[in-house]
C-alpha cells in the first residue's frame, strides 16, 4: 500500500493589518486585554467585499503547487475544509476547481471548523493509500471578517479571528524516512451549541428573520471558559493517543504545530505534554484564528523559516467548533 506524504505546503493572507488599536476603536477593547487574554497582536482581513474563501484559496494553492515541484494541472483532487465558505451551496471546493481551471476534478468539502485540516489530512493520506489520488490539494481556508459582530456583545469572539489560507499537496511516496503517520480525530456534538452559528438555519422556517439579524444570531457565538477547559484537556489527551499507538512519545517530537485559537492554550498544552517552549510553534500574534488554515499556515511559515526540515517528526494538534478535535503525525 501507497504511503501518503505531505509533498508541499503554501499560504497566502491579505494584505489589510487590523491591530488590536484598530478594533480598540470600533468596540470597548483594549490592546492590552487582548495581548494578556489571547496572545494576539494582528490579524489579516480581505481588502474588499467580493473576496470569498475560494479566493483567497487560488494563491495559497498556486505556492503549495510551486513548493511541491508540480503544475496546478497536477491535481486530481480537491479537499476544502472551511466554516465560511463563499455560499451556503455550492461547496467552496467547486468554485476554487472553477477558479484553478480544473474541470472533472473532484472538489469535496468539509465543515470541520479548527480541527478541519486534520480530518481532510485523514482523508487525503486515505485516499493515497488506497491509490484513489496521486495530487489532492487539501486546502484550509477562511474568510471571516465579513462574520464578525463589530459591536461591543461580539468583541469575546471578535478578537480572536482573522483570514487566510494555506494549502498541502498530498500524494504517495516512496521513501520510507518521511510521511503522514498517522491521523486520530473525534467529535462530541455535546458542544455544538457552545461554539457555533444559530442562524440562518435549515430547522428554522423562514431560515433567518429580521427578528434573528436584530438578535444577532447570523454572529458566532462562543462560551469561551468552556472552549478553554475542553481544547486543554482533549488537545494534549488525543496527542498522547496517537502517539502511544505509534510507540512514539513527546520525546521523539521535534515540533508541535498546535491549531492556534489563543497563545495560553497552546502554552497548557504544550506544558501539559512537557514540550519546551523552540518546539512549539506559535504565529496567532500576527494571524489571530485562521480556524481550518491555521495548523497548514504555521507549518509553511515553520518550514520557511527553517524551524521545521525534511526527516522532522511533526505533531499537528487542534480543537474546535463541534466540538471537534484531532492529532496528526508525519515526518516531513
Ligand atoms: N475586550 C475587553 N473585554 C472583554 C472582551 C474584549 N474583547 N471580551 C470579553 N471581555 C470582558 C468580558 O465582558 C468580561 O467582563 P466582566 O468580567 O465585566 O463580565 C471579562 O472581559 C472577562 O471575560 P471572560 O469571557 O471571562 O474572559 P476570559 O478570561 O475567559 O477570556 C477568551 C475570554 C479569551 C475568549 C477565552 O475564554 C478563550 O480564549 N477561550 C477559548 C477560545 C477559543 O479557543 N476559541 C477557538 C475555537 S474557534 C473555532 O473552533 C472556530
Amino acid at each position: 500500500m501507497a504511503k501518503s506524504a505531505i509533498l508541499g505546503l503554501g499560504h497566502y493572507v491579505p494584505s489589510k493589518v487590523v491591530t488590536n488599536d484598530d478594533l480598540a476603536q470600533r468596540f470597548e477593547t483594549s490592546d492590552e486585554w487582548i495581548q494578556q487574554r489571547t496572545g494576539i497582536v494582528e490579524r489579516r482581513y480581505i481588502e474588499e467585499s467580493g473576496i470569498g474563501a475560494s479566493d483567497l484559496a487560488v494563491p495559497a494553492v498556486k505556492n503549495a503547487c510551486d513548493d511541491a515541484g508540480i503544475a496546478v494541472s497536477d491535481i486530481d483532487a480537491i479537499i476544502f475544509a472551511t466554516l465560511s465558505p463563499d455560499h451556503f451551496f455550492p461547496g467552496s471546493g467547486c468554485f476554487l476547481q472553477k477558479k484553478l481551471g480544473l474541470p472533472g476534478v473532484p472538489a469535496l468539502d468539509i465543515r470541520n471548523q479548527c480541527s478541519g485540516f486534520l480530518y481532510g489530512l485523514q482523508i487525503a493520506d486515505a485516499w493515497v493509500r488506497a491509490g484513489m489520488y496521486r495530487r489532492i490539494a487539501l486546502v484550509g481556508c477562511e474568510v471571516h471578517s465579513t462574520g464578525l459582530d463589530f459591536s461591543n456583545e461580539g468583541r469575546d469572539v471578535t478578537v480572536l479571528f482573522g483570514d487566510g489560507a494555506a494549502c498541502a499537496i498530498v500524494g504517495p511516496t516512496e521513501d520510507e524516512s518521511r510521511g503522514v503517520i498517522d491521523v486520530e480525530v473525534h467529535a462530541d456534538g455535546a458542544g455544538a451549541e457552545l461554539l457555533w452559528i444559530e442562524a440562518a438555519s435549515s430547522a428554522h422556517d423562514p431560515r433567518i428573520t429580521h427578528e434573528m439579524i436584530d438578535q444577532g444570531l447570523q454572529y458566532p457565538n462562543m462560551n469561551g471558559k468552556q472552549v478553554f477547559r475542553w481544547a486543554t484537556e482533549k488537545m494534549p489527551e488525543v496527542s498522547l493517543s496517537v502517539l502511544e499507538r505509534n510507540g512514539l512519545t513527546t520525546a521523539d517530537i521535534d515540533l508541535l504545530v498546535p491549531h492556534q485559537a489563543n497563545r495560553r492554550i497552546n502554552e497548557l498544552v504544550a506544558r501539559k505534554l512537557d514540550l519546551p517552549a523552540e518546539k512549539v510553534v506559535h504565529n496567532i500574534q500576527r494571524f489571530g484564528n485562521t480556524t481550518a488554515a491555521s495548523i497548514p499556515l504555521a507549518l509553511s511559515e515553520a518550514i520557511q523559516q527553517g524551524r521545521a526540515k525534511q526527516g522532522d517528526l511533526i505533531l499537528l494538534a487542534a480543537f474546535g467548533s463541534g466540538f471537534t478535535w484531532g492529532a496528526g503525525l508525519c515526518r516531513l
